[in-house]
């Protein structure tokens, strides 16, 4: 049974939730609550597998509440049901902890999907947990979190796309401690992409004599959807050469003793900083397209990772933008690598322009797209404990000429 607490200031609306959910048999309501703090209070007492939480409440609403459920209770997690609200108003609710986002009204099917999805991810939880958090039989557990440094032969081809996703995904699939860093540092879009307007980056960490320690970094450190950290890249490309080869490196260090996946995006070119984050990465995700020219840009990064003994094991391709158009299929592409493609991220000019444009990645705004299982597939294939699948295929819709394959 599903046991869900539902929390809501306007008694008819949770006597409807109540109704709603009575008719399914895995799922049970076992508490209610008018406002943000008896919210909490019921669910510190009844520990659901799921809470369900309006925002708009009088006393504590219910986005504090979500903030505070998110620290102290984490095993509770919660799907926020809140009206079409403004951009910064989604902004906070997705950056209070929330797993899920319900815009009312929604329907029973809508609402059911949701908390079966939200707990089943939390069940699932203890399986891709990276060893430091629990760990596979026999094997020490590592001091450090997984570094993964997101690269690619040519500019444009998706790497900011897929490092924000990809962190965002480690994030839901694993409920780790995940941290971005921008590692663009002349022209980084992960601010944009995330809608941050944060005072600092990563600019304060190198402009003092003295190391940072985590106190530090910690306060330059802003805070994305889902709980994830993020890094920022400097403001102004000027400042980029500030960032030198070790100040990169104990930046990485701070962060890997403080984070279970530290996921890096750079720029194009193999810059110093760039280098000093394949040299120290667990995983290196090289991002490619399908055209010629970016197929021979990959092809090219991979023999200089080859050429910086690079192992292969330590590197996952991946293809972004694929569409039915495309005259390679991934047998083609391979051999032309001489490497396995990971995975095949479908072109969704649509799909990827508006996340873009509304500064909400896929994985939040679009839990239900074919893009974000592939990003979530990704994640936990990065992830050493998780079982080795030789073959994930998305069940819904494929489409002829296409092929949204995962494999190991
Ligand atoms: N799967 C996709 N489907 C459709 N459009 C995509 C997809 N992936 C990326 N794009 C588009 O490609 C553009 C470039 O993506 P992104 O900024 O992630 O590339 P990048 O490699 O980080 O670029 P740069 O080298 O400038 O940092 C984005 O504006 C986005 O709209
Ligand atoms: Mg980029």
């Amino acid at each position: 049974m599903i046991r869900v607490v539902v929390v809501d200031d306007i008694p008819s609306t949770r006597e409807n939730l109540k109704k709603l959910l009575s008719f399914e048999e895995d799922i049970e309501v076992v508490g209610d609550a008018g406002d943000g703090k008896d919210g909490l209070e019921v669910t510190r007492r009844l520990q659901p597998h799921v809470v369900l939480m309006d925002v708009n409440m009088p006393g504590m609403d219910g986005i504090t509440a979500t903030e505070q459920l998110a620290v102290e209770l984490p095993q509770c997690p919660v799907v926020i049901m809140s009206v079409q609200g403004e951009r910064d108003y989604l902004r906070r609710a997705m950056q209070s902890g929330a797993r899920e986002f319900l815009i009312k009204p929604f329907t029973g099917d809508e609402l059911v999907a949701s908390i079966r999805r939200v707990y089943e991810l939390e069940s699932k939880k203890g399986a891709y947990l990276p060893k430091t958090a629990g760990g596979a039989e026999g094997e020490p557990a590592p001091s450090r979190g997984r570094l993964v440094t997101v690269l690619s032969g040519k500019g444009g081809s998706g790497k900011s796309i897929v490092a924000v996703n990809l962190a965002l995904a480690l994030r839901a699939e694993t409920s780790t401690r995940v941290c971005l860093v921008d590692l663009d540092l002349q022209f980084g879009d992960v601010g944009v992409m995330l809608n941050l307007d944060h005072a600092k980056t990563i600019t304060e960490l190198v402009d003092g004599e003295s190391q940072p320690d985590w106190e530090f970094v910690d306060d330059v450190l802003a805070d994305g959807p889902l709980g994830l950290r993020v890094l920022l890249g400097p403001f102004s490309p000027e400042y980029g050469d500030l960032v030198r080869a070790e100040h990169v490196r104990s930046i990485v260090d701070i962060l890997r003793r403080e984070f279970d996946w530290v996921v890096v995006d750079t720029a194009s070119q193999l810059s110093e900083a760039a280098l000093e984050v394949v040299d120290a990465a667990d995983r290196i995700v090289v991002v490619g397209q399908l055209t010629i020219p970016a197929i021979k840009d990959t092809r090219l990064m991979l023999k200089t990772l080859e050429s910086l003994r690079v192992e292969r094991d330590r590197i996952v391709v991946v293809i972004n933008g694929h569409d039915a158009h495309a005259v390679y299929d991934s047998p083609s592409i391979e051999r032309n690598l001489k490497f396995p493609v990971r995975v095949q991220l479908p072109s969704e000019p649509r799909l990827v322009g508006g996340s873009i444009h509304r500064a909400v990645p896929v994985v939040v705004g679009n839990p239900d797209a074919e893009l974000t299982s592939l990003f979530k597939a990704l994640a936990r294939s990065l992830d050493p404990a998780a079982e080795p699948a030789s073959e994930i295929k998305l069940e819904s819709r494929p489409q002829p000429g296409h092929r949204f394959s995962l494999r190991r």
